[in-house]
């Protein structure tokens, strides 16, 4: 077997971490009961290009179990967890390529190497997989049934091409399933956010003002939770409705160039570039820290900051690269600027990821069965996936809810009764 980690003797640290995860993911679970004895996948080539943590291990032993092959590599340079890919080697015998750190050369040649796997599906988060195949390895496409996507950058990315009629295959959007973006992008960024920045910094949170670009899915999570810890929270948008909704809430909105000047630590979540820029950097407080957990480090103009300080940037901490201004302040930049909750903690709590990867898995299973129809498009994840995720996870939760009566279905499909 072919793979690229940094170290198989981390194996069984990870195998721990990966059983951890999986007694939070009970809507997996399930579907992997069922998967292994339908065995839904057979015969299907995966090639994965996700996070790897504890949880896509869980979502690709779910779909082996079902009768794929597949092989996984990096979503992103910094997110791996090493002990995690070597254990999906030695102990589950699943192809990785993925190491924590790697420059950008061999990110693209892990990507390289999961596509010779030639997929039948693809499975991203950020479409890095189906941009490769699109732009240099169209030979892929006579075998692919199609992808899926996870995240919203993906998403915005494949709707891009499917517009200008580029996409050469379908792809599911598992990003706007309920089940994924309103838990997954809110609850998950929201909290694992958080945690990237205290445990990159060690910083108490209270008593700070703390600017979170965008009010979004995740960056309302974002917003949520630092408040929770007693941040003064202010917004920057450029979505009325959404900065209407962030004033409701109770937060402070104003444009960034005036949050710049007072802001104790900047969170960017948007998947828009240079939402932080040279400007801002330039007004901002000494010792300010600034953070990404949007899908790409883009989010901050890093290679401005690089040409506005006065030197290179002095490593502080492991994840805090600190840069000199002209005017004497420092600014911290956590993770790199890259997705600070993969960076410097360790992603989404798997309770989240369990819908998330619940989808992605169903997902796969519903591609294959509806190769013959589903046209070059993106497409969103059935109404009735989602609506069995959620049902799935309340049970396993123990919540009971009230079904209709036959009285109320009636009531809420016709029109004629009134006051
Ligand atoms: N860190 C993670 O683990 C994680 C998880 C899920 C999604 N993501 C990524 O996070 C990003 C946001 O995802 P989302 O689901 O919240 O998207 P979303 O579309 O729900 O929210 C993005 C918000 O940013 C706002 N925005 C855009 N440009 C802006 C600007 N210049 N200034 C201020 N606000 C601006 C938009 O109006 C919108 O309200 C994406 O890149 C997505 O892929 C990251």
């Amino acid at each position: 077997m072919e793979y690229d980690v940094k170290n198989l003797n981390l194996a069984q640290g990870g195998r721990h971490r990966i059983e951890w995860a999986e007694q939070e993911m009970p809507v997996l679970r399930s579907i992997r009961k069922r998967f292994a004895k339908e065995r839904p996948l057979n015969g299907t080539r995966i090639s994965a290009c996700l996070h790897v943590t504890t949880e896509t291990a869980n979502l690709a032993h779910t779909l082996q179990v079902g009768g794929a092959d597949v092989v996984l590599c990096a979503s992103n340079p910094l997110s791996t967890q090493d002990d995690v890919a070597a254990s999906l080697v030695s102990h589950y015998e699943i192809p990785v390529y993925a190491i924590k750190g790697e420059d950008n050369e061999t990110y693209y040649d892990h990507i390289s190497a999961a596509l010779d796997h030639t997929p039948h599906i693809t499975m991203d988060d950020g479409a890095d997989l189906v941009s490769t195949i699109h732009k240099n390895r169209k030979g892929l496409m006579d075998t692919i049934y199609g992808g899926t996507e996870e995240t919203t950058t993906g998403v915005i990315r494949l709707r891009a091409m499917s517009q200008q009629g580029e996409l050469q295959f379908p792809v599911i959007a598992v990003n706007d399933a309920l089940t994924k973006h309103m838990f997954d992008n809110r609850y998950g960024t929201g909290q694992s956010t958080l945690d990237g920045v205290i445990r990159a910094t060690n910083i108490l949170i209270a008593g700070k003002t703390i600017v979170v670009a965008g009010y979004g899915w995740c960056s309302r999570g974002i917003a949520m939770r630092a408040s929770g810890l007693g941040g003064n929270i202010v917004v920057t948008e450029i979505d009325p409705l959404k900065a209407l909704e962030a004033v409701m809430d109770g937060f402070r909105v104003m444009p960034m160039q005036q949050a710049a000047a007072i802001g104790d630590i900047f969170i960017s979540a948007t998947g828009d570039i240079h939402v932080i820029d040279v400007h801002h950097m330039a007004d901002m407080k000494d010792g300010a820290l600034i953070a990404n957990s949007g899908h790409f480090n883009v989010e901050i103009n890093i290679p401005g900051l690089t040409e506005l300080a006065t030197k290179p940037p002095r490593k502080v901490r492991e994840f805090v690269d600190q840069y000199q201004l002209p005017n004497g302040n420092r600014i911290n930049l956590l993770g790199e600027g890259r997705l600070i909750n993969l960076t410097a903690a360790e992603g989404h709590p798997a309770s989240v990821m369990d819908m998330s990867f619940a989808n992605q898995a169903l997902s796969a299973e519903y591609m294959i069965q509806n190769v013959d129809e589903l046209e070059n498009k993106v497409y969103s994840v059935p109404a009735d996936v989602d609506q069995e995720i959620a049902r799935i996870k309340l049970e396993e939760m123990g919540i009971d809810i009230d079904t209709l009566t036959a009285k109320q279905e009636k009531y809420l499909t016709s029109w004629e009764e009134g006051t």
